[in-house]
């Protein structure tokens, strides 16, 4: 069995790598006293003492606005924490897989989807931490594979008090019966998480790259939330015009997260496409509606 170190197990996508995985790898999860990520040299003396073949790199500071309120500590995690475990990873001849985010996107204009080769200059700290990231790490460890991934959602809770999702979320205010607004400015992907982690294992083997590594949410051209939510609810057998139209959220600056996943393709993994995939797990989540 191949030894997997997973960083951040205690967060939303390392906890259930660790979970999900558990029966193909040996998993080992370090926490912040085992290996302090920002700490080059202990980074190396802990990947060097477990050997591991994999790494996925889940640690980080995930949340956007806590990155603009504490931008130094989130640099230095999102930044240098990733490039210390992407090199760590290259010299023992571990396959690392890192953790970026559709983010980079932000602030880039139009509604087509976006390319990996694009030249991107993301508005928030969040996205130039993790655009950032992913240079100082393919720098150092050309062989690592850097996951652009979409807003992840679960259809269950794996910890009391855990953050919520967009599918709980929805089902939250489905069953409070409020309305439903969502943005006719905001396009992003959404991707089931269990998707995700399904398909880190054949991601262990693509060659090292940035990659947009989540669903397609918009083929050939952007559909905003509200004509997302729309088709998540007639998938679901639920009645769309449940949904209003939301005109002001992001009307001054329009928002496209929405990514291509092309290249993703031509490797060999997919993801099915978000609508589908949401209103699939709502209409079996249907127990749960009131
Ligand atoms: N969730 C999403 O929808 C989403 C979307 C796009 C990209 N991403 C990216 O995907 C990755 C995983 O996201 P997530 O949602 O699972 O994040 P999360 O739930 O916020 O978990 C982050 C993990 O990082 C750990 N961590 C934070 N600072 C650390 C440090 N200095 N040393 C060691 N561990 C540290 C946390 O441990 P403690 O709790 O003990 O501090 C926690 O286990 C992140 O890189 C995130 O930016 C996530």
């Amino acid at each position: 069995m191949k030894k997997l170190l997973i960083t951040g197990a205690s967060g939303f996508l390392g906890g259930r790598a660790a979970a999900m995985l558990a029966d193909r790898f040996g998993i080992v999860t370090p926490n912040h006293r085992d290996m302090d990520i920002t700490d080059r040299e202990a980074v190396r003396r802990f990947f060097d003492a477990v050997r591991p073949d994999l790494v996925l790199h889940g640690a980080a500071i995930s949340d956007v606005g806590q990155c603009g309120r504490e931008p130094e500590k989130s640099w230095r995690i999102n930044v240098d924490g990733s490039r210390n475990v992407a090199e760590a990873s290259g010299e023992i001849g571990a396959k690392c897989l890192l953790c970026s985010s559709d983010q980079v996107y932000a602030g880039a204009d139009g509604i087509e989807a976006h390319r990996e080769e694009e030249d991107v200059t993301p508005v928030p700290l969040y996205g130039r931490e993790k655009l950032t990231a992913e240079r100082e790490c393919l720098a150092v460890n050309p062989d690592c594979v850097m996951m652009r991934l979409t807003w992840m959602y679960d259809v269950r809770t794996m910890v009391p008090g855990e953050k919520s999702d967009f599918f709980r979320g929805l089902l939250a205010r489905i069953a409070s019966g409020e309305v439903l607004r969502f943005s006719a400015h905001d396009r992003r992907g959404l991707t089931y998480v269990g998707d995700v982690v399904e398909n880190l294992v054949p991601a262990f083997s693509i060659p090292g790259g940035v990659y947009n590594f989540g669903s397609p949410s918009t083929v050939p051209v952007g559909r905003t939330m509200f004509e997302a939510a729309r088709t998540i609810f007639t998938v679901a057998g639920l009645d769309p015009d449940r949904i209003e139209c939301d005109e002001e959220s992001f009307r001054d600056a329009p928002r496209n997260l929405c990514m291509d996943p092309a290249k993703l393709f031509s490797v060999g993994i997919r993801f099915p496409e978000t609508a589908e995939r949401v209103g699939e797990l709502l209409k079996a989540a249907e127990g749960m509606l009131p």
